[in-house]
């Protein structure tokens, strides 16, 4: 056996190792922290192989959502508001409050019941429309409710009008001791206006199309979403505006204001 070949093949040895012992962390640094967030660049870095074994999910942006959207329905502008927040609530209420008309659209969207059990879902959201603002409160995400909101809903002067609106009063006042003053049934109304028994069982869709020519869309999808998110999408938020205006815009026509 030849002495040097020997030497030879345990410094390769060495060198092998040595260079594994350097790589390996390099290429598991590489891993964790990369240097660059841009997804194309992320992909086709040299780590690529050891990223697909080592999931390190990237942290979810948050992004600070603006809680003020344009919406359009039908034609008409609608400028919503999402909030939990009792500051922007005051504000709202305030500008609601600075109508020519006092008539107020409501609804209320609450998490489906599913189980069935003893205890329905609390309501989660309470919406507003002057026809042309409308405000979406957060009910479950309130750390209380503003003193603004339950005097609005008090005034004598304020009428509000929603389909299965008195359910919808009964629940505000068993779930959060919120109570309304004047609310009208659209259903109801509407087949005295018009002399017609079948409209007292219409929902706010048929009413909102025979009565105001709005159309109204609710995806099944959406109505039995989940509305005690923190985060409400797009779809819901459209869908919680289009009730609430829609449900103003029948009490428009139904009561005669210009
Ligand atoms: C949201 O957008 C509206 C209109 O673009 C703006 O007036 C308002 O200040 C914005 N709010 C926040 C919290 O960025
Ligand atoms: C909504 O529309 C109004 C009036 O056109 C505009 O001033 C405002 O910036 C818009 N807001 C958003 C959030 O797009
Ligand atoms: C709704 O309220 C806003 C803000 O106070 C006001 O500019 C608008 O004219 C009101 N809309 C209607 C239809 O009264
Ligand atoms: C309703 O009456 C209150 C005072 O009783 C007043 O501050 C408020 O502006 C009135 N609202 C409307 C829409 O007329």
């Amino acid at each position: 056996m030849h002495p040097f070949s020997r030497t030879s093949i345990s410094n390769v040895g060495i060198f092998i190792l040595m260079f594994y012992l350097i790589q390996f962390p390099a290429l598991c640094f590489k891993c964790a922290w990369p240097t660059t967030t841009s997804q194309n660049a992320y992909k086709y870095s040299p780590s690529h192989a050891c990223n697909a074994r080592h999931q390190f999910p990237q942290k979810q942006k948050k992004t600070k959502m603006n809680s003020t959207r344009n919406i359009s329905i039908g034609g008409t502008m609608i400028t919503t508001t999402i909030t939990n927040n009792p500051t922007l609530i005051d504000s709202k209420i305030e500008e609601l409050k600075r109508i020519s008309n006092p008539i107020i659209g409501l609804d209320v969207e609450s998490k489906p019941d599913v189980s069935h059990g003893p205890t329905p879902n609390k309501a989660s959201l309470l919406q507003l429309c002057n026809g042309s603002i409308c405000l979406i409160i957060q009910l479950s995400h309130l750390p209380r409710i503003p003193n603004s909101l339950k005097s609005f809903l008090c005034q004598s002067n304020v009428t509000f009008v929603g389909v299965g609106i008195e359910a919808d009063k009964a629940k505000l006042l068993a779930d959060y001791g919120v109570a309304c003053g004047k609310v009208v049934e659209l259903g109801g109304l509407a087949s005295r206006v018009y002399k017609k028994a079948e409209y007292e069982k219409y929902g706010l869709a048929d009413l909102a199309s025979k009565i105001a020519g709005v159309s109204v869309e609710k995806p099944q999808h959406v109505r039995v979403g989940d509305w005690s998110v923190g985060t409400l999408d797009e779809e819901q938020i459209k869908y919680a505006t289009v009730d609430a205006y829609a449900s103003f815009a029948v009490g428009k026509v139904l009561m005669g204001v210009k």
